[in-house]
């Protein structure tokens, strides 16, 4: 019998091009496959140690040719790949808004700790509030952040690169320390099919700064999916000489 918490095979789910390819070329993962005949999603296999690592990114719109970033995107990816692959955990992997206040740098990266929600569902009504807030539970991952070097804390997902007041105040209310497009959806597909899930996401351009942050992201993308990269090459390699998930709490 496998003892509970073995890891035999990992799913690394990713919205942009960007974010995930130079990860599947570092661990000489196979080349892409479609995921479904029905979406641009595309798959890549290949062992790193132990460990079977299919590598998903979400495909690219084919209308607009562009990356099929987004909640619904990442819902209907995350689903296909879980039913598809049956992986014994899920890292979504991508880049984020950092928080000056709380510390956030460019560069920087954070695992998902506490709380995976979202700032853009706003519904004040008993239970469909709670509802809309998400507040999914990542794998309790203190020692991956310590490996990593990173931080971890709650993050939040949204439609939007851009910010209101509103989700201002939600942020420091809640102490988020990256803001995406993609984890909660993720989260929710997750807990729906019983998948624990771990998000890495590392800092483009900083929420509470004036600069717009659609120009910021775009000036730092490479330099951050390089830091990116570096990362999670080194976690997938450490999951591959043989972890359990009990050794990423400790
Ligand atoms: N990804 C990178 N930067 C982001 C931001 N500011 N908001 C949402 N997703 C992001």
């Amino acid at each position: 019998m496998t003892p509970s918490g073995t890891i035999n095979r990992i799913a690394l789910l990713f919205a942009m091009d960007a974010e995930g390819t130079p990860i599947a070329e570092a661990l000489t993962l196979g080349d892409p496959e479609p995921l479904h005949a029905a979406s641009p999603a595309r798959v890549r296999r290949g062992m790193v140690g132990d460990v079977d690592v299919v590598h998903c990114i979400h495909g690219t719109d084919p209308t607009h040719g562009v990356d099929r970033i987004g909640t619904e995107a990442a819902a209907l990816t995350s689903w296909l790949m879980l039913e598809h692959v049956q992986p014994d955990l899920l890292v979504n992997a991508g880049t984020c808004g950092g928080f000056e206040a709380r510390g956030g740098a460019i560069g920087d990266v954070i695992v998902a700790q506490s709380a995976v929600l979202y700032h853009d569902h706003r519904v004040p009504l008993e239970g469909f509030a709670q509802h809309s807030e998400g507040r999914f539970v990542p794998l309790e991952a203190a020692a991956v952040a310590r490996l990593l070097g990173a931080a971890s804390g709650p993050i939040s997902s949204g439609s939007s690169i851009d910010v209101t007041h509103d989700e201002l105040a939600f942020f420091t209310r809640e102490g988020v320390l990256a803001k995406d497009m993609e984890a909660a959806a993720i989260a929710s597909v997750c807990q729906d099919l019983g998948v624990p899930v771990m998000h890495v996401k590392a800092v483009t351009d900083l929420v509470d700064h004036p600069e717009p942050a659609h120009e910021v992201f775009l000036r730092n993308l490479a330099s951050t999916t390089e830091v990116l990269c570096n990362r999670m090459v080194q976690l997938v390699r450490w999951i591959g000489e043989g972890r359990t998930l009990d050794d990423f709490a400790n």
